[in-house]
């Protein structure tokens, strides 16, 4: 496995594999079993696959947020190489960000609700360095999670805006066994707060609309940020004794 550590590296390492289909897995790192997923499907479906891992400090609207983030590198890079990653993209923010993130990648609409609304900014940095490193990757298909579903209409419509070559392959959201759908933030939850989370897919599966799901959630304790249907999914936000989770699930189908 090929630990790229700068853009010029990744450039000559892409150059090398001018010939082979190229699967593309964006992180920041500290992998779990829904990123797993994610690689298992480009390593199935390329013949190379690169996965990048880089905290991307200008998505974070709280940076108190970016600076706990977990950085795991050495347990991350252990599973890339059990996945059967060909290389993994490790950047520095100097050499992503020469701009010093001047310029920018903006949404109109979709990036400035829900999840949007609750994180000011934080489209526009996720939008930006997708960009960056799909410019970067030049790659066959990028394959992001349904978990983070608003992320993967955004970076599908700027695909599609700018004419990128990529084919982004939704990967449908990998859940423990009680439901709570799978995120690096998980271990920052208490003991009291694993108990409750679960509460957070199960009120959205079966509330019978958005206003019962947001009742349910406060009466079981949660701080609840959103809840609200778009397109055929219902989306919601809540923290848990600080933490913030996120879910979507299908609706009306
Ligand atoms: P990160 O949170 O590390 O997630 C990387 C990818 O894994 C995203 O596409 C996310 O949707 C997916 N993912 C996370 N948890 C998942 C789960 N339980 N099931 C399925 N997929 C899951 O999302 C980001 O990083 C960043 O915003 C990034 C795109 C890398 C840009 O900085």
């Amino acid at each position: 496995m090929k630990l790229l550590r700068t853009v010029d590296d990744l450039k000559k390492w892409r150059r090398k594999e001018a010939g082979s289909t190229v699967g593309f897995v964006p992180t920041m790192g500290a992998l779990h079993e829904g990123h797993r997923c994610l690689i298992e499907a480009s390593c199935a479906e390329n013949s190379v696959t690169l996965v990048s891992i880089y905290v991307n400090q200008a998505q974070f609207n709280d940076q108190r947020d970016c600076e706990n983030y977990p950085t795991p590198l050495k347990e991350d890079l252990r599973i890339c190489e059990e996945e059967g990653v060909d290389a993994v993209f490790l950047p520095k923010k100097e050499d992503l960000y020469p701009d010093q993130y001047c310029y920018r990648v903006e949404e109109q609409e979709e990036s400035l609700m829900l999840e949007g609304e609750s994180r000011p900014g934080h489209f526009t940095g996720v939008l930006t360095v997708v960009m960056k490193l799909l410019l970067l990757a030049k790659a066959d298909k990028a394959y992001f999670g349904e978990k983070d579903w608003q992320q993967f209409k955004l970076v599908n419509g700027m695909v599609k805006a700018f004419f990128l070559d990529t084919v982004i392959v939704p990967v449908p959201t990998v859940r423990e066994s009680n439901g709570l759908a799978m995120s690096s933030r998980n271990e920052r939850l208490s003991e009291a707060g694993r108990i409750l989370a679960p509460e957070l897919y199960r009120v959205i599966s079966t509330a019978i609309d958005c206003d019962m799901a947001r009742h349910e959630l406060r009466a079981l304790g949660f701080q609840v940020e959103y809840v609200d249907e778009k397109d055929g999914r219902r989306l919601a936000a809540a923290q848990v004794d600080g933490v913030r989770l996120i879910d979507n699930v299908a609706v009306g189908v």
